[in-house]
């Protein structure tokens, strides 16, 4: 043993230099570490004559110096290939660094590392492991082999590329005590303080499923403290007290706004001054968000061209990345989120009313321009109009608000973000609705039509599903064996139909024959497997969007060209469980709106837990997906992260009561579930049609106030409601649903309605009425 450390002392150059090593990341810029380094191994392979440094050691599979690089070799996940570098002193914190390149990997999962604190030569030890497809969500992963020889992994995530064939990557890791920190090409990927179990050890390089070259090998010691871990910048600003399911977000229309009602986001408006400088508010934009950083969100709105470059770079310089842009000209969301991929995008609508082709324009500029969020003045929406963006996954936030009963009429509109100059009037506002009241419509998607009471992907299931107040109706795609698309959940017929075989192998003509219905039931006897042009034909001009997923492979063209050719694209919406059948459909046309369909697990704290809602957000922002996760992978801080950012999410696959009820209740927007009945008689919406009333005191002045019910479904209905006041007043009483006028003043008086869902009590509250007693 010491032999051999002996030999790796000769042929390390040992000199100390200062070095300064910045964390590229956005949340860890600001701690730069100097330290003393004496580098203990460097290696670039460039003299060795095809043989392994002196001292390395193959411990498992195929591994040899090709070139003047080290290539190791590995045809399968279970025959890996493992080099040892020991190293003089392994006592020490080091900083170890290589370039990578994969020549071949197996599949996508596949990966290669560096191992570091290498136990007994062989196991346990931990790694800085990035699999070919960087860009899945454990693409790079900081793991452990432990004692048992089994993996456990404490940090996984993405990076923004997927590691090119026969590209060199530089991969660097910084160990210190129970510290780790993994970049990739100076970016800072992984921040973890769960290195708890190996002090010290060896390093070392490993390829699983991969062939892989590593070179410019540097080990140098580290002898600093990295600072804590910060838990990067994630965080969930404080929101006003209200007992609304889901409120809306509320958003200072400037800085001072801002700070007055401790809102939840700031819009700040940014342009150049006449000295050439970014400024807001007459601050430097860097001070603002020096100012608001993890206090609000930032929300910049750019209306002027050519700022776009130093925007970017003050957000970069100031680690800014949870941040929005907004602006009335797409071009500018759309250069900035290019520039910035994790920067969120919204559009400001400035036309001065809405028609349906508006509506549409304005989810197609959405879209396209990398953005998810609309900001639409208040005096313009409505409850349709809200309703119909989101159906389509866009986001709405109200610019109004300036009193409280504007407040009030915005927060009945359902949208998403409040935008306005008074936020203590929405403050006053929100605070005022009783427990577990519904002031939004939930995106209800009817999975595969209404299973549990029609064959499934049946057009008698789609027709149930649309009959019972879907928003959406959800359906899978696949390509038969002549190339024509049908609708089929799995990969064979032989589960849902009277046939047998794979789709792939069946022609339309076949598949056409089978029988879809009989297996569920007599009555549904000579149902046909859909086609796909059949089902848009079906809903065509309806009021219904069809979430759509691409179950096949390589099915993104034609699907999109069939969707085009039935003038269906503004009524269609796309997902997929390949992230990459995402991104290539959204290249193919920006316009209609796609998700990531996954299933994660939940982390055990409150700090990982906000962590990881802000990975999440930003892996979609960077590829423009809304993340539509099981949504047994979804919690109370995912479901509020992704409303304070303007992110629309749709959640599969509701079967059960009772987590239908909870997510709901924790504010969940888009349930994907088999049982849209459940749902059909919910109220959706309380009108009042009276507003104002003016009543004389005494006990004969009362009225009566009139409400109606909206159900999903054409029904409406005139009701008897309760009234209920929220302040203390001596100017009306309330009973039943009769105002009674006792003296002269102003009341607010709220008129409400409960009923029953999924086995618990809601409530929908309509506008304030303004009650003016006067002699
Ligand atoms: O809508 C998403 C959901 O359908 C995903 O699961 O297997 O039912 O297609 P699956
Ligand atoms: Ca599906």
């Amino acid at each position: 043993m010491r032999k051999r450390r002996n030999i790796v002392m000769k042929l390390a150059m040992i000199f100390t230099i200062i070095v300064m090593t910045a964390a590229s990341f956005p949340f860890e810029a600001s701690h730069i570490v100097r330290a003393e380094q004496s580098v203990l191994v460097e290696e670039n392979f460039d003299r060795l004559d095809d043989r392994l440094p002196d001292g390395w050691k193959v411990i498992e599979g195929q591994a040899a110096v090709e070139n003047g690089k080290l290539k190791l070799t590995s045809p399968s996940t279970a025959s890996p290939a493992r080099v040892l570098v020991p190293l003089p002193d392994e006592s020490r914190d080091i900083v170890f660094e290589a370039d990578m390149t994969f020549v071949s990997a197996v599949e996508d999962t596949r990966w290669a590392s560096l191992m570091y604190r290498v136990q007994s030569e062989d196991y346990p030890y931990y790694q800085f492991a990035v699999r070919r497809g960087t860009t899945a969500l454990n693409g790079v992963e900081f793991a452990e082999r432990d004692a048992q020889n089994k993996w456990v992994v404490p940090e996984a995530t993405f990076f923004t590329e997927n590691f090119e064939y026969n590209k060199p990557y530089r991969l660097k890791v910084i160990i210190s005590k129970n510290r780790v920190q993994q970049f990739i090409n100076n970016k800072l990927v992984i921040n973890s303080d769960q290195a708890m179990n190996m002090k010290n050890g060896d390093v070392g390089f490993q390829a699983s499923g991969s062939t892989v070259l590593f070179d410019n090998v540097k080990v140098s010691t580290f002898d600093q403290d990295l600072p804590p871990v910060d838990n990067s910048g994630a965080f969930l600003p404080e929101e006003v007290k209200t007992n609304i399911i889901n409120a809306p977000t509320l958003i200072g229309s400037s800085l001072s706004a801002a700070a007055d009602a401790n809102t939840a986001s700031v819009l700040l408006d940014v342009e150049r001054n006449a000295a050439g400088h970014l400024v807001t508010s007459g601050l430097p934009l860097s001070e603002a968000l020096a100012k608001v950083k993890n206090k609000h969100i930032p929300i910049l709105k750019i209306e002027q061209r050519g700022l776009e470059e130093e925007v970017v770079h003050t957000l970069n310089e100031t680690q800014s990345t949870d941040v929005h842009i907004v602006s009335s000209n797409p071009d500018i969301v759309k250069a900035i989120t290019t520039l910035m991929p994790t920067a969120r995008g919204g559009i400001i609508y400035t036309k001065q009313s809405f028609n349906k082709h508006d509506l549409n324009q304005l989810v197609r500029t959405v879209h396209s321009s990398n953005a998810k969020v609309a900001l639409i003045p208040q005096k313009i929406l409505t409850v349709e109009t809200v309703h119909y963006l989101h159906t389509r996954m866009v986001a709405v936030w109200g610019m109004g608000a300036g009193t409280e009963n504007a407040a009030h009429e915005l927060i009945h509109t359902g949208v998403d973000g409040m935008i306005t100059n008074n936020p203590a009037a929405s403050v006053e506002a929100l605070a005022k609705y009783p427990k577990n009241t519904i002031v939004q419509r939930p995106i209800v998607a009817a999975h595969r039509g209404v299973p549990s009471m029609a064959p499934e992907n049946t057009m008698a299931g789609y027709r149930l599903a649309y009959d019972l107040g879907a928003d959406q109706i959800e359906t899978d795609l696949q390509l038969t064996k002549d190339g024509h698309i049908i609708i089929m959940h799995d990969t064979t017929v032989d589960r849902t139909t009277n046939g047998k075989g794979a789709v792939r192998d069946l022609t339309l003509e076949e598949i056409r024959q089978l029988d879809a219905g009989s297996k569920f039931g007599e009555e549904f006897a000579g149902e046909k497997v859909p086609t796909f042009k059949e089902f848009l034909q079906e809903f065509k001009g309806k009021d219904v969007i069809l979430l759509i997923e691409l179950k096949d492979v390589d099915i993104e063209e034609q699907a999109i060209r069939e969707i085009k050719e039935a003038g269906m694209v503004d009524q269609v919406v796309l997902q997929s469980f390949d992230l990459g059948s995402m991104v290539k459909s959204f290249e193919l046309h920006p316009e209609i709106p796609v998700g990531y369909l996954y299933s994660a697990a939940v982390p055990g704290t409150q700090s990982a837990k906000i962590k990881n809602a802000q990975k999440m957000m930003d892996y979609g922002t960077n590829y423009n997906v809304t993340l539509n996760a099981s949504y047994g992978s979804t919690y109370k801080e995912f479901i509020q992260y992704m409303r304070q950012r303007g992110m629309l999410t749709m959640h599969w696959t509701f079967r059960e009561e009772a987590p239908f009820r909870d997510k709901l209740a924790e504010g969940l927007i888009g349930p994907i579930t088999d049982y849209m009945q459940w749902l059909t008689d919910s109220p959706i919406n309380l009108e009042t049609p009276i507003k104002k009333v003016n009543l004389k005191p005494g006990k004969t002045s009362t009225i009566r106030a009139k409400a109606f019910v909206d159900y999903r479904t054409a029904k409406k209905e005139n009701i008897p409601t309760e009234l209920f006041v929220t302040e203390n007043t001596d100017v009306v009483r309330v009973n039943g649903n009769t105002i009674e006028a006792v003296s002269p003043g102003t009341a607010q008086v709220f008129v409400k309605h409960t009923f029953s869902m999924l086995g618990q009590e809601w409530n929908v509250v309509g506008e304030p009425i303004e009650v003016h007693v006067k002699e």
